[in-house]
């Protein structure tokens, strides 16, 4: 049986042999920026996992772009070389590299999840001076960000397209500049944070700005032969504040800088975003971003309205489910995170639940020969009347 989630796609000179993608997924766990071996085994398994694309985290473009101490970097070449077999492996293994490039902006210099998340105290030792379009900060507790000027905005355009190029270096053939959840990029886009009166706040088109000119800098960088996504928080959720209909926009101008493939993610631009709606210690209830594909519609509205390709995320967890999104039209990818962190082999044992092709075998060539043997035992036993196949 043909199976849509599990068909190939290319997007420039990149195929990927299925639309199922590891979402980013910041493990803070890096040291001064490097990647260490827990990120080798991490980003690998979900590559043996099957999964067409895999992202690595949330990637600093500059320390100050840090969320925490313990974030992944790219802003030097010893950073770049520990990520090198990272990406080298997921290749190798028949998947594609990817990585997310990001500065964390008014949210940067905080403490891991695992460590409570919150602002680092001023005096703490591994604390930094944070920046964003304003001096507001997030939320009471947050450091005081100091105020871009023009010339340090120019800057960190140069960060993102100096990390684009050093993630090349590195053997990452996708490159995703994250445009969401709060941090800098995301900070410029909304009106919520954005009250500059210079070119780069105000109407849309100034608002906008900042995002088109890291991404123009970035795809001249990559070259044309690398596929560019974008993440986006599709909405603020916050009344008067960033709206679909300005991902729209946003996402329309975009496509003439480049991006192919905007990752449709939403909220964050005061707290938190809205996959962690819930993720306040209370209990669920009807929180937003429990609800099974909640984001799906911001990325089948810009598949439909713009020249872009589009990748769903957010509680993404039957495999049927997946396929529907895939096979209806609604987006191009579909990204977990979550469901890949419990389960990094979701893709095999989805490819086989929904019958997918298996002349385009996921498993790895090491274990494909000893799991159809597995089978053969698991099939000759039920033939016999013994222990039913497990799959
Ligand atoms: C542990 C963890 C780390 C995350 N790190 C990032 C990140 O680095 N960049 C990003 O854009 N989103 C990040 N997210 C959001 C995920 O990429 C994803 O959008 C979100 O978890 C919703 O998908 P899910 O319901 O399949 O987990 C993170 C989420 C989790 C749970």
């Amino acid at each position: 049986m043909s199976s849509s989630l599990f068909s190939p796609i290319t997007i420039r000179k990149t195929s990927f042999s299925n639309r199922v993608v590891v979402s980013p997924l910041c493990m803070y766990s890096a040291i001064g920026g490097v990647a260490q071996p827990f990120h080798f085994s991490h980003l690998s398994t979900f590559a043996r996992g099957g999964a067409g694309l895999v992202f690595a985290e949330a990637t600093a473009v500059s320390a100050a772009g840090r969320i925490t101490p313990q974030c992944l970097g790219i802003w030097n070449k010893e950073q770049a070389d520990a990520l090198a077999p990272i990406a080298k492996f997921i290749s190798d293994a028949g998947s594609v590299p990817g990585i997310q490039l990001a500065h964390a902006g008014r949210k940067a210099s905080t403490a891991p999840p695992y460590d409570g998340g919150k602002p680092l105290a001023k005096d703490h030792p591994d604390a930094w001076s944070v920046v964003g379009p304003t001096s507001t900060p997030v939320a009471n507790g947050f450091a005081v960000p100091h105020e871009l000027s023009i010339d340090e905005i120019f800057a960190l355009v140069e960060q993102f397209a100096d990390a684009a190029d050093r993630a090349i270096y590195a053997g990452f053939k996708v490159i995703e500049i994250h445009g969401a959840h709060g941090y800098l990029i995301n900070s410029f886009l909304s009106p919520i944070t954005n009250t500059r009166t210079d070119e780069y706040g105000g109407s849309l088109e100034h608002r906008m700005r900042f995002a088109l000119e890291v991404t123009r800098a970035t795809r001249k960088r990559i070259g044309e032969s690398v596929p560019l996504f974008f993440r986006i928080s599709a909405i603020d959720n916050i009344d008067s504040g960033w709206s679909m209909d300005d991902s729209v926009v946003l996402c329309n101008a975009l496509a003439n800088e480049g991006v192919d493939i905007v990752d449709c993610s939403s909220g964050g631009i005061a707290g938190a975003p809205r996959f962690r709606a819930a993720d306040d210690g209370k209990p669920l209830g009807k929180a937003l971003g429990r609800e099974q594909g909640f984001q799906v519609p911001f990325a089948e509205r810009i598949k439909a309205e713009t020249p872009l390709g589009s990748m769903a995320v957010g509680v993404i967890v039957e495999p049927d489910y997946a396929e529907s999104i895939v096979n209806s039209g609604q987006a191009d990818f579909v990204a977990l995170g979550r469901e890949l962190m419990y389960n990094p082999f979701w893709p095999l044992h989805a490819a086989e639940h929904l019958g997918a092709n298996t002349e385009n075998n996921l498993w790895p060539k090491q274990y494909a020969w000893a799991i159809v043997r597995r089978q053969e035992i698991l099939n000759s036993r039920a033939a016999e009347g013994g222990t039913p196949p497990e799959s």
